[in-house]
Parts: C-alpha cells; structure tokens; sequence
C-alpha cells in the first residue's frame, strides 16, 4: 500500500509570525523524514517515569520511559510502549506487575542513568518492593503500581495496556521532557 501524502515540517515559521502548519512545513512528501517527524513529535512536551519491574530470580529492572500515558479510569488503565531492541523485553513480558514512578525534579540523574543500559540501575538508588516485590523509587512524585492486561507488537515498540491495582501521590513539581531536553515546571496560565 502507498503511503499517504504527509504534510511534515522542515522549518519553522519566521519570528513574530503565527505558526500555522502551512507556513511551518517544507510542504508534503510522500516519505516521511524521520529525524523531522522525532523532532516534531518532541513538541509534545510529557513527564517522565521510571517503569521497573522484577525478573523471576528478584533482580530490579527498569527503564526510563515517557511513553506512560492514562487511558481509562473506569476501570483505571495506563499505557505505556517498550522499544522491542530494549534489554528489557524479556523480563516486561514475563511480568505480570510493574510499577510506574514518576519523577520529581530533583530526579534528573535518576532518568539519565535510567536511561542507558547497565546491569544494577538500581545499584545505590532507594527505593521499597511492594507486595510483588517491584521497586517504589524513594522522592516520586507519584507511583502507580500496574497490572499488565494486554501486550500488543504495534510497529517497532511493545504497547502495554495495565490496570492500576495501587497508586500513591506525593506533593512535588514533577520533572519535565520537551524538544529532547529536561525542564522543571513553570509559571501556571
Ligand atoms: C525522556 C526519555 C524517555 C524515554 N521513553 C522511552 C519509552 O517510553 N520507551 C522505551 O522503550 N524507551 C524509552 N526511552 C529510552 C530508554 O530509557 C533507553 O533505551 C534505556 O536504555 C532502555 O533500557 P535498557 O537499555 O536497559 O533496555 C526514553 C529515554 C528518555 C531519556
């Protein structure tokens, strides 16, 4: 099947200039170009979590991720999808529960070491196993304790689909990620 005609964005609208995506795009082309389409995918600034789970002999795993998104509240699920090249797959697949901590702003070198590939993430971090023994990172600002319902092979990355069997909150700005860089939360609209 061809692919459509996309509309992709190759510059951005001059200085004092409304953004529109006519006057911000190169125009359309039938190939998408892939670092423009990472690029304008950054735009949509998010959180950032730590997903951790457990494999079968107790060792803590865990990757930063911001693909973690709310889907339902009744019943309450969140999404959240593994690259499938990700040391990680195994044990998220062989895992029923995981938990999600999302991070507070003072935990940037937390998701920049969470964030490469190494054997012990958890080496020096703190944090307390729940109840299925997955690791509650100390200083989140929030931690949802999940329960995977589906797995899907969507493109390049596993989709997970998880019900929340536990959460908790905590006062604290969260740490933010846009355009490929962290950001500490601004002036409130
Ligand atoms: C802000 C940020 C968000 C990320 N989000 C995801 C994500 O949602 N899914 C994913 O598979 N990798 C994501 N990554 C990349 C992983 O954290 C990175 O590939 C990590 O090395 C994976 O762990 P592993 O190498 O132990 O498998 C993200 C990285 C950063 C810095």
């Amino acid at each position: 099947m061809a692919l459509p005609h996309l509309i992709q964005a190759a510059h951005t609208a001059s200085p004092g200039v409304v953004p529109t995506p006519s006057n911000a795009a190169g125009g359309a082309s039938a190939a998408l170009d892939i670092p423009a389409l990472r690029r304008a995918l950054g735009q949509f600034g998010t959180g950032v979590t730590v997903i951790a789970t457990r494999t079968v002999s107790g060792e803590m795993v865990g990757l930063t991720a911001n693909s973690f998104s709310a889907l339902s509240l009744e019943p309450p699920l969140v999404t959240w999808a593994l690259r499938l090249a990700s040391h990680n797959l195994a044990v998220f697949d062989a895992a029923d529960t995981f938990v999600v901590n999302v991070l507070a702003e003072a935990q940037v070198d937390l998701s920049r070491k969470f964030a490469t590939h190494a054997a012990n993430k958890f080496e020096g971090v703190a944090y307390a196993p729940n109840a299925q023994g997955d690791p509650l990172i100390h200083g989140a600002t929030a931690w949802f304790e999940c329960r995977t319902v589906s797995r899907q092979t969507v493109g390049d990355h596993r989709l997970f689909i998880a019900q929340v069997d536990r959460f908790t909150s905590a006062e604290g700005a969260p740490l933010l990620f846009h355009a490929g860089a962290y950001f500490t939360l601004g002036s409130q609209l």
